[in-house]
């Protein structure tokens, strides 16, 4: 499958900011073959659309953060899918364990938004992963299971099917710890073997599975050569130019 190399900027970087490093992405990526990945940026909301106007002529993706799950009306603050899809992003990030933390997200919450962001054809990248106590206390897999059959419930096959999934254990956000190629790879073959396929059958081998946790240039070679990673949602790597074309190099 076709690998997804995501940067998510998260609360990082200004309009300037964001101008420079697309600037230089643009330029260094002027001869990259796009067959070997998609790649997307998911800066915050302020720079969406200069980041767009940036990229009218490449083939660099653009996707917001979060979104709202109503479709307009008196939600001071937030954002709509249409808005996204008006200021050009084909990707929205949504579930994140930080919005979950810091915003009190629920997995039915996430299911709202999920399914909302299908109705404009925004594709969900929807974030799971267990706590270092859940993983400790080996609850890992009956964690990750539970968030995506609750985030997923009611979706018909094809929205799943058009649902990106990352696995972000919350212990490897940050944290420069990153999983292991061997914990990454038994996780992301548990979501599309055992929890994926038990929605949508066969077309679980379709649906991509990033890896997000402390990914940088020096383990992504060695993560996104697993059979079951798909690519990657990278933090802190993706604002450093230089980290998040490594990256991106590093596909073969
Ligand atoms: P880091 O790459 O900074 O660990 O962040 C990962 C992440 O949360 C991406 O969504």
């Amino acid at each position: 499958m076709k690998k997804l190399i995501a940067g998510n900027w998260k609360m990082n970087l200004d309009i300037g900011e964001a101008v420079k490093l697309i600037d230089q992405l643009t330029a260094e990526l002027n001869d990259y073959d796009f067959e070997k990945a998609d790649i997307l940026v998911c800066p915050n909301f302020t720079c969406l659309y200069p980041v767009h106007e940036l990229l009218k002529d490449s083939q660099i993706l653009l996707g917001a953060q979060n979104m709202y799950h109503e479709t307009e009306g008196a939600y001071t603050g937030e954002t709509s899918g249409s808005m996204l899809k008006a200021v050009g992003c084909s990707y929205v990030i949504l579930g994140h364990s930080e919005r979950r933390k810091y915003f009190g997200e629920t997995d039915e919450f996430i299911n709202l938004k999920i399914s909302k962001a299908q109705s404009y054809d925004l594709i969900p990248i929807l974030c799971v992963g267990e706590s270092l106590e859940e993983r400790e206390s080996d609850r890992h897999f009956e964690v990750v299971k539970s968030q995506l059959l609750k985030s997923l419930s009611g979706l018909d096959k094809d929205e799943v099917l058009k649902t990106t999934v990352a696995y972000e254990p919350v212990w490897a956000i940050g944290t420069g710890k990153n999983a292991t190629s061997s914990e990454a790879q038994e996780m992301h073959k548990f979501i599309r073997d055992e929890v994926i396929s038990g929605i949508v059958g066969d077309g679980s081998k379709s649906i991509r599975i990033l890896y997000g946790g402390s990914l940088n240039e020096n383990v992504s070679e060695e993560l996104l050569s697993q059979p079951d990673i798909d690519g990657g949602l990278i933090g802190g790597a993706s604002l450093k130019f230089g980290s998040f074309t490594k990256i991106i190099r590093s596909i073969k």
